[in-house]
């Protein structure tokens, strides 16, 4: 009898042995991907993937594979990257003939029990839904009267900037900071301003705001969240292990935001912010509370982390290159009388300015990479790649925006490629540079929704500074973002300038 139990136990064992085994080789030699190119450990098994996840060097660990394998790489079982501009149209858009290509529900899918959010929201109709509500508030015309309200947060900058200039002691030639968190502080406040009609008082307050220093932990909490997912039995056991103390967190951070709502929701002044279309005229709400608070929630971040992440890509790369900022400063300044002249409008024609803002996109993107989609049942093509339906895909940005392939001089920080004449004149460096392959607000129907109001902070934003203040790179500290991480979105790390007022 006990040798028989024995010999169950072992067979038992060996065939808990035998699955991972065979699932291998299944993957490696049987699987539909199997020809895809690719490194065997990262198409033998998730493991390697995971690993890249949590140690936040996924997207660098992508472009090396790209630059060994090419720009189509399998980089797990049953997920395929693309470092091509095609893979836009073809994961993205919604190709006539073709099925749409939906959000992976791995990064995607919503807590359960809790409201959707426009993120959130996987299924087509219900996420149109959402967000047909909100396009008005993010139209051009909606930004025209918006327009007084972001520059209220600009102008206080600014003064905080002549704060910190006035800080220099007599002799000194400006002074040296971390200029990363004012652009955090900015972006934040406008966006508390136009989403809840309070800001969040970072730049009152010189500090962030408790809400927005946990928000890096709780991007980086969901990265990890969603690693965990590929293996349903270690969700589980997480979600068991999470301690109290860190869900009673995520509540009151949460809370935070619906408190917010509350209080916007419950004055009635007539305001031109992104609630005012929210609202319905007896004063209910357009779309369920519970989706209000989800999306006013993501869109705190969505709307505020990538805009400040621009802005401290491009202004680490202009203190490296000052020819590249002496340039740009002048643009500014001799566009302009007097800094109240400096109105959305007026920048959106100033030439160098935005392709400075260009080129820091391509090279910083603040969503690095464009995240994953699930081919459709029954199959599809993306770039000419046949790929099964359930397989997972996704462009690597960051990878494409730097290959020397698609530009000249890749990965230099080189606003001209941005010019008319780069397009024009076929004997500049760049003018087979291909520029519609930079996409950072993505495209089609879930491409950002706020990316007029984003382009409006950037160019404001950096043109005051430039046209108020002389900058240059603090001593021999220099911020490589080669080498930051990314946790959905970019871990920043100290862009020291040193800053003082403009000196004629
Ligand atoms: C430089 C700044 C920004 C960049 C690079 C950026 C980039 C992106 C990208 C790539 C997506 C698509 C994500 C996906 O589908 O996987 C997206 C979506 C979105 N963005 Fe932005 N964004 C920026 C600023 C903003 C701002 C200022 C707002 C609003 C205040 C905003 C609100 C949103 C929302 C709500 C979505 C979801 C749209 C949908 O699913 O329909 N973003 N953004």
């Amino acid at each position: 009898m006990v040798l028989f139990e024995m010999r169950g136990v072992v067979v038992a064992a060996l065939l808990l042995l035998a699955y991972p085994i065979c699932k291998i080789i299944y993957n490696l030699y049987f699987h539909p991907l199997a020809k895809v190119p690719g490194p065997r450990i990262w198409a033998a098994t998730r493991l390697p993937y995971i690993r890249a996840l949590i140690q936040g060097t996924i997207v660098h660990d992508f472009e090396k594979l790209h630059q060994v394998y090419g720009p189509v790489i399998r980089i797990a079982p049953d997920e395929v990257t693309f470092a091509q501009g095609e893979a836009y149209n073809d994961i993205f858009r919604i190709r006539q003939g073709h099925r749409q290509f939906l959000k992976d529900p791995i990064w995607w899918s919503r807590q359960p029990g809790q409201p959707n959010s426009i993120l959130s929201a996987i299924e087509p109709e219900s996420h149109a839904r959402i967000r047909k509500i909100l396009a008005p508030a993010f139209t051009t015309r909606a930004l025209k009267a918006q327009e007084p309200l972001v520059q209220k947060y600009v102008n206080l900058l600014i003064e905080r900037m002549h704060d910190k200039a006035a800080e220099a002691k007599n002799g000194q030639n400006g002074v040296e900071f971390d200029i990363g968190p004012w652009f955090n502080f900015t972006t934040f406040d406008i966006f508390g301003e136009l989403g809840f009609g309070e800001s969040f008082d970072c730049l009152q307050n010189s500090r962030y705001h408790p809400w927005i220093a946990l928000l890096f932990n709780s991007v980086k909490a969901a990265s990890f969240i969603s690693a965990t997912k590929f293996f349903p039995l270690v969700t589980f056991l997480l979600m068991k292990c999470i301690p109290e103390s860190l869900k009673k967190m995520q509540k009151d951070h949460f809370q935070q935001i619906v408190d917010k709502v509350d209080r916007r929701l419950s004055w009635e002044l007539d305001r031109p912010d992104f609630m005012s279309h929210v609202i319905k005229a007896d004063g209910g709400t357009k779309m369920p509370m519970g989706e209000v608070y989800a999306t006013f929630m993501v869109m705190t971040t969505a709307g505020s982390e990538t805009t400040a992440t621009t802005l401290s890509g491009t202004m680490n790369h202009l203190v490296a290159q000052p020819d590249i900022l002496a340039k740009l400063t002048e643009e500014v300044r001799s566009a302009f009388m007097s800094e109240s002249e400096m109105n959305l409008e007026a920048l959106q024609g100033l030439q160098y300015l935005n392709a400075v803002l260009r080129e820091g996109l391509r090279l910083c993107p603040p969503v690095p990479w464009m995240l994953p989609r699930v081919v459709p049942p029954g199959g599809d093509t993306v770039c000419g790649t046949w790929l099964p339906g359930g397989t997972t895909v996704s462009i690597q940005a960051y990878t494409l925006n730097r290959d020397p392939s698609y530009f000249h001089s890749a990965t230099t920080f080189t606003p001209e490629r941005w010019l008319p004449e780069a397009s024009t004149n076929p004997k500049s460096p760049y003018f087979r540079d291909q520029r519609s392959a930079v996409q950072p607000f993505s495209v089609g129907p879930r491409e950002c929704i706020g990316q007029h109001l984003a382009w409006a902070e950037l160019r404001l934003i950096l043109a005051r500074l430039v046209w108020a203040f002389d900058f240059e790179a603090a001593g021999e500290k220099k911020l490589k973002w080669e080498e930051l991480r990314t946790f959905l979105l970019v871990e920043k790390k100290p862009i020291d300038v040193r800053i003082k007022r403009r000196s004629e």
